[in-house]
């Protein structure tokens, strides 16, 4: 095998697509935003707020603020999460006291549950496919082979982790050995790691919903004080509907923080090798 062939996977493939026409068509027209000093504005002024309002919030602003999330990179684009947004005065106090009654949620206008899926990957490469198959009738381009094969073949394997994690044991062999002679990917493999990858594309998107309700002058609190069992109940969830976090949202009334934000010694965290 040439050192090229050895190279040879799916991104590499796709680097093909990498090429100054396409950059051109499909960069959305705010591309070249500069504004550093806004959105560093926009990152300090979010605080998670216990204390709002409680005033309806409009709905295209909610509409705007959840689609800020659903614009969140996500692993294969497979966009594995969903967003129930609580209005219900019923539902919402429900839910508020299995988040222990915490003041984020028993005042905020609305709750946003965030959920992580673990049975849409399959349907999700579908529609990726329906989608090549409608760009390349609407303008005739064809879909980059490596990018048909992705949804085909690749994820639809890589991303199964059978019945009960009944393909783990095979899955984690295949990976094993394949490891020995060449980068592989080493996960998922049980249920747990599934959860995980739609996790943290979920958290992604919570983070774009945060921000965006701050741009539009509303706060937010994360919370994961909640007993998952009750909140799972009330809202019908099945076993595949992984909670990520809920969202109180609302705007912020005097007194809404604890204290100023904490953060410790950067050298901590950031490591520069
Ligand atoms: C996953 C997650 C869960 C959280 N759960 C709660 C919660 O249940 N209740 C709460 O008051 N704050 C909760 N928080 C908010 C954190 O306490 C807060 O982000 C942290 O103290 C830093 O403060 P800041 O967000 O104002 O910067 C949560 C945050 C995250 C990211």
């Amino acid at each position: 095998m040439s050192q090229k062939d050895d190279k040879k996977n799916v991104f590499t493939e796709m680097e093909g697509s990498l090429n100054p026409e396409n950059e051109k068509k499909f960069r959305p027209s705010g591309h070249d935003y500069f504004q550093p000093e806004e959105f560093m504005r926009l990152v300090h002024a979010r605080r998670s707020v216990r204390k709002f309002d409680g005033l309806p919030i409009p709905i295209d602003i909610s509409d705007k603020c959840l689609e800020a999330g659903l614009l969140a990179p996500n692993s294969s684009n497979l966009q594995t999460w969903e967003f129930i947004r609580v209005i219900s005065p019923e539902i919402k106090t429900q839910l508020a006291e299995a988040c222990f009654s915490q003041s984020a949620a028993r005042t905020a206008s609305e709750l946003i549950v965030c959920l992580a899926r673990t049975d849409r990957w399959k349907a999700h490469c579908e529609l990726m496919l329906q989608e090549f198959e409608k760009f390349e009738k609407e303008t005739g381009e064809k879909t980059p082979k490596a990018a048909l094969v992705y949804y085909q073949k690749l994820a639809p394997f890589v991303y199964n982790v059978g019945p009960f994690s009944l393909y783990s044991p095979l899955k984690w062999l295949i990976f094993s050995v394949t490891g020995l002679f060449r980068p592989t990917p080493r996960e998922p493999v049980t249920f747990s790691d599934l959860k995980t990858w739609a996790i943290k594309s979920c958290a992604l998107a919570c983070e774009n919903i945060m921000l965006a309700f701050r741009a539009y002058g509303y706060d937010t609190c994360p919370m994961e004080g909640y007993d998952s069992k009750r909140v799972k109940k009330i809202l019908g969830l099945s076993s595949h509907q992984h909670l990520v976090m809920i969202l109180g949202v609302g705007k912020a009334v005097p007194g809404g923080v604890y204290g100023p934000q904490i953060r410790f010694d950067k050298k901590l965290f950031i490591k520069t090798i």
